[in-house]
């Protein structure tokens, strides 16, 4: 079954905008609705039309948006916290993604956002199927949506969305080949992305070393502590390394005092690092990195005037409600890795960029490097000769913001001032990078 819906419920929006003295885009253009990807599990996607006054949204491409996690939202946090045309007091974004293509936010695995499952066994519980899960909503939304079918799709991620968006484009390069889905995919770019959970791990005691965050003593615990999590990978124990990565972000914290996983240049509070009595790792690290995407005021506007403006969410379902449950039922492969994924990717010719916040830790630069150096594409020598060329933040000319590299269907941008969640951080750069990935300028 299918519910679809289009924009005449904007009003909603409108009422409140009116309310708080706001201007909100009259012309703005949606649709959403919930595709059944499997029995019971029940997939939630919102699409903008791009709204530029220089161009029709047929002329311009289309983005997918892939939230991290596993379990946030891309409906919510990167739509009113990143790209989306309205911020979370519903003031319209200047930086949106929206003026320069049309933006699909998907809510996936199933039971993220407003996504769910009726059957306690349908939450994903491995990228294979979150993969064929999407494919299924992909079939859908190109078939539904057939003025879409020739428009450049590309598909952008965050975080874990990476590790996702990486094992989806590979499925859907076949799937398009095999003519079951109709789409003129034109790449995926992977930002701050899970793509070698080790190398990401093991960069963290030299990365927070060489700024100043740890001591002797404390580099020497944190790469213990790490060096735990490598034996488990290497000998396949993936949950015991899901446990360790936790204990490691425990190590991290006593000796940083609280460093923000997602910003070295910020602290966590206080209360954020105490652990509840009895607290299992598994809710532990959904509060760390789960949690920080469903915050207080988002989740009041998501179940409040969100919920209402868009009418198809059923009375029993909460945003957000069943991220725990989708992060939990990952846990046993969230730290393999994807990297022979992304040699397939480049292998078929499907363009690919990594792009990648100077100030995050979770994903630090460093290790994004490390699985770069170790990829088997046959480009990598040529890519590894070119110097990059340094990048003028679009907000102040004459100021670098970032530093990019391509060569052939790879490339990669160092995003300069910005930690894990490069729009909300940087968004002129942002846009500007959109811009380029997707040919604009
Ligand atoms: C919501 O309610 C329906 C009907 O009572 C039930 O079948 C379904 O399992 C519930 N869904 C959730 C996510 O609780
Ligand atoms: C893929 O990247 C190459 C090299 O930058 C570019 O020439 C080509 O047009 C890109 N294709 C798409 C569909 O963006």
């Amino acid at each position: 079954m299918v519910r679809s819906q289009a924009a005449e419920t904007f009003l909603v929006l409108l009422a409140i905008a009116a309310n708080k003295g706001l201007s909100v885009p009259l012309d703005n253009h949606e649709a959403w609705g919930y595709v059944d990807v499997r029995d019971g599990a029940h997939m939630f996607w919102w699409l903008y039309y791009a709204d530029s006054p220089s161009a029709h949204y047929q002329d311009l491409p289309l983005v997918m948006w892939l939230q991290g996690g596993p379990g946030g939202s891309g409906s919510g946090f990167g739509n009113f916290e990143e790209i989306g045309p309205l911020n979370r007091d519903l003031e319209p974004r200047k930086t949106s993604w929206v003026q320069a293509a049309s933006v699909l936010f998907v809510d996936n695995p199933v039971g993220t956002g407003f996504s769910y499952t009726d059957r306690p066994d349908g939450f994903a519980t491995d990228v294979a199927t979150v993969a064929s899960d999407m494919l299924v909503l992909l079939e859908h939304f190109f078939r539904t949506k057939a003025d879409f079918q020739n428009i450049p799709f590309y598909i952008f991620s965050e975080s874990y969305g990476g590790k996702m968006a990486a094992a989806i484009s590979l499925e859907l390069t076949k799937a398009i080949a095999q003519g079951t889905v109709k789409c003129n995919f034109a790449g995926v770019a992977l930002g701050d992305s899970w793509i070698s959970p080790l190398d990401s791990v093991m960069t963290w005691g030299p990365y927070l070393y060489t700024t100043s965050l740890l001591d002797d003593y404390g580099l020497a615990d944190v790469n213990n502590a790490a060096g735990a999590v490598k034996q488990a990978v290497e000998a396949q124990q993936f949950s015991k390394a899901t446990e360790l990565w936790s204990v490691t972000e425990t190590v991290v914290e006593q000796n940083t005092n609280g460093v923000n996983f997602y910003n070295i240049l910020t602290q966590e509070p206080d209360e954020k690092l105490t652990l509840s009595e009895g607290e299992d790792y598994i809710a532990l690290q959904v509060r760390r990195h789960v949690h920080r995407l469903q915050g207080r005021s988002l989740s009041e506007l998501m179940n409040g005037p969100i919920r209402k403006k868009l009418v198809i969410i059923p009375q029993n379902v909460t945003w957000g409600g069943q991220a725990e449950e989708v992060f939990s039922n990952m846990a046993g492969d969230f730290m393999k890795p994807v990297v022979d994924v992304v040699d397939q990717l480049l292998n078929a010719g499907v363009n690919v960029t990594i792009y990648n916040g100077q100030l995050d830790l979770i994903v630090d630069t460093m290790g994004q490097e490390m699985w770069v150096k170790r990829l088997k594409w046959k480009g990598l020598p040529s890519f590894n000769q070119l110097r990059w060329t340094p990048l003028d933040d679009p907000a102040s000319p004459g100021i670098t913001g970032a530093f990019y590299k391509g060569y052939k269907n790879f490339a990669f941008y160092w995003i300069l001032k910005a930690g894990h969640m490069i729009p909300s951080d940087q968004g002129p750069m942002a846009l500007q990078m959109l811009k380029m990935i997707t040919q604009q300028n």
